[in-house]
Parts: structure tokens; C-alpha cells; sequence
């Protein structure tokens, strides 16, 4: 079964061409990052307007970059959410249209879920279970699992994800927008102990995150200072030990918690190399194994949302072809979730 995939759920359009049995025939990214870096952050309507733009000639240049037609298309897999819903709509109504048009049967894909299952691109796979650590822009949480569908959050952020809190400390020390690079190549150069950040919610039981304090205090740490070029690298250094560290611990906590051996790291925030070094090296002291999926699966793709879409197609998963609104609704109609 070949499946089209399709992500627009924040700044990065994305198709794919998965194949059952023979893996990815196709996998285009296009980052709206430049669009956005005047603006110091995602704007959603500059967001949803590009996604218009490309998503059809990309879906186009995919389905040649296989050698396909569109006949050739068994399913097509798109992401439902959560994300923007301007961004999210976009590629929703071209799914849904395009399935319409090609008479074949359409799936909506809970992004996260896409995340989780993107390890399964990878020629080495690592095998169900084993405990997700996905830290990027959008999001930042532990999760068990167990497979496909079968997830058991174990803890996540209160207020920042991880890429987010990089991204304003980086902004705080003036360094461009996605400041998260460009603040873990600061650090470099910055020396240990110069500034001593609080580990967030290390001290407590439990496996949720919280970053808003850490940034909070390198808020009152460069306020009202002429800081030079050295010691915003120490500030920058003492950031990313205290975010390394917590998310080291939390992971070893996961993996003892659930008794698991395998760690599987996802999102952008996986790319700090400081991270990698210090999660292989603590889990394989803990006598376990970590996984990190290649850059590109690694950040927003469609190849993980047709993955996704895949299991569930085979399934016989699909949504609905009409959209439904209705001028008339008895409330006593609806049932409860899970119902
Ligand atoms: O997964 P991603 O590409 O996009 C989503 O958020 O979905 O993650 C982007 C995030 C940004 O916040 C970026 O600053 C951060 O990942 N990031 C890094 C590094 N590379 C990217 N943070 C720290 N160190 C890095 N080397
Ligand atoms: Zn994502």
C-alpha cells in the first residue's frame, strides 16, 4: 500500500511517499523558517498562506521524485493536529479533497503520534516498548511506547517546551530566531560554572517538566548588564547544562520507572549535541540503549505522518468523506468519548 503524507501543522510543509513494502519513495521538507525570523516567532497566518502555496506543487514534485502518478496513491495520511488551525486546515482540505478526487480512502494523524513512530523509518528500528523522549519546538514529553496507538504519557511540560525555552534565552541573548543552534554553539565557548541555573522540578517526585523558572532566571541573571561576548557564552553554558541535565534525569527516571532499556529521542532539540553525548553516556551506564532518528525524521516531516497513516489504512481506519455541519443538533445525541 502506498500512502500519501502530508504535514502543515506549524511552519514546515511537508509530503511523503511511504510504501508498505518498500519504504520511502519520496520525502519533501520546505522550512518556512527565513518567512518567520523577522518576526522573531511563527506568525499563523503567514504560516497557513505559504502552506496554500505549496502544497500542491510539492505533493506534485514528490509524486514525480517516485516515478509515480497519482493512481498509483492507496491512501493518503494528513495531520490532524495539534497545531495551528489555519496551518492545520490547509493541509486537512487537501487531503480530504484529494481523496475525493482520487477515490481513496483518507486518514487524519495525531502529529505526536507521528513523532513517536518516526524511529520506525530507520533501518535498525528499535522494537516495541520503549520510552520517547520528543523535545522540540512545539512540544516536550515522556512517553511509553508500547505500539502503534498503544502510548502511555509519562510526563510533560507545564508551560515552555524545551526548543521553545532555547529559543528565548537565545532571543534574551540576542541571537536570531530558531535561537536554539546558534545558543548551543554559544555554550561551546562558555565555561561551567559561571552561572548556576535551578534543574527545574528535579527535586520532585514525578516525570513532568517545567521551563518558564530556568528562563526566568536568566531573565534576572542578563537584565540591566553590559554582559561581553564571554560571559554571554557562560550564561548560554549555564542554560544548557541545566536543561541537559534535567532531561537526562527525567529520561533515566522514565526508563527505571518503567523498567524499559530502550530511550528514543525525537524532536529538534535531539540535535544538541551536548544532549546526545550526555544521554548515551548516562543510559548506557544505566545498562540501556538510546536511539536517535536521523536529523531529517527527526524534525517535522511527512514521512512519519504516512507511517503512521499506513498502520492505520491497513487497519481499514478512514475517516469519512463528508464534512459535516449541521444547522440542527440535539445535544442528547452525543456520547460521551470512547463511546
Ligand atoms: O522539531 P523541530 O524542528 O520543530 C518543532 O518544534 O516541531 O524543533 C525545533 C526546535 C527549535 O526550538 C530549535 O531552536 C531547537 O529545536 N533546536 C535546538 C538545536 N537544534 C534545533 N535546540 C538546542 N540545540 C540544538 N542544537
Ligand atoms: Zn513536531
Amino acid at each position: 500500500m502506498i500512502v500519501l503524507g502530508i504535514e502543515t501543522s506549524c511552519d514546515e510543509t511537508a509530503v511523503a511517499l511511504y510504501d508498505g513494502a518498500r519504504g520511502l519513495l519520496a520525502n519533501r521538507v520546505f522550512s518556512q523558517t527565513e518567512l518567520h525570523r523577522r518576526h522573531g516567532g511563527v506568525v499563523p497566518e503567514l504560516a497557513s498562506r505559504d502552506h496554500i502555496e505549496r502544497l500542491l506543487p510539492m505533493i506534485e514534485g514528490a509524486i514525480a521524485d517516485a516515478g509515480l502518478t497519482p493512481q498509483a496513491i492507496d491512501g493518503i495520511a494528513y495531520t490532524a493536529g495539534p497545531g495551528l488551525i489555519g496551518a492545520l486546515l490547509v493541509g486537512a482540505s487537501v487531503a480530504r479533497s484529494l481523496g475525493y478526487a482520487w477515490d481513496v480512502p483518507v486518514v487524519g494523524i495525531h502529529h505526536l503520534e507521528g513523532h513517536l513512530l518516526a524511529p520506525a523509518l530507520e533501518p535498525d528500528a528499535p522494537d516495541f516498548p520503549f520510552v520517547a523522549l520528543q523535545v522540540s519546538g512545539g512540544h516536550t514529553l515522556l512517553a511509553e511506547v508500547g505500539g502503534v496507538g498503544r502510548y502511555r504519557v509519562l510526563g510533560e511540560t507545564l508551560d515552555d517546551a524545551a526548543g521553545e525555552a532555547f529559543d528565548k534565552t537565545a532571543k534574551l541573548l540576542g541571537l536570531d530566531y530558531p535561537g536554539g543552534p546558534a545558543l548551543a554553539a554559544l555554550a561551546e565557548r562558555g565555561r561551567d560554572g559561571k552561572f548556576e541555573f535551578p534543574r527545574p522540578m528535579l527535586d520532585r517526585p514525578g516525570l513532568d517538566f517545567s521551563f518558564s523558572g530556568l528562563k526566568t532566571a536568566v531573565v534576572v541573571a542578563v537584565r540591566g548588564k553590559e554582559l561581553d561576548a564571554q560571559a554571554r557564552a557562560d550564561v548560554a553554558r549555564g542554560f544548557e547544562n541545566a536543561m541537559v541535565e534535567t532531561l537526562v534525569a527525567k529520561s533515566l527516571r522514565a526508563l527505571r520507572q518503567t523498567g524499559l532499556s530502550v530511550l528514543v529521542v525525537a524532536g529538534g532539540v535531539g540535535a544538541n549535541r551536548r544532549l546526545r553525548d550526555e544521554l548515551t553516556r548516562a543510559v548506557a551506564a544505566a545498562g540501556g540503549r538510546v536511539h536517535f532518528p536521523r536529523p531529517e525524521f527527526c524534525t517535522d516531516n511527512a514521512a512519519m505522518i504516512a507511517v503512521a497513516g499506513h498502520h492505520r489504512l491497513e487497519a481499514g481506519e478512514r475517516e469519512e468523506l463528508p464534512v459535516r455541519a449541521r444547522a440542527r443538533w440535539p445535544l442528547d445525541e452525543l456520547v460521551a468519548p470512547g463511546h
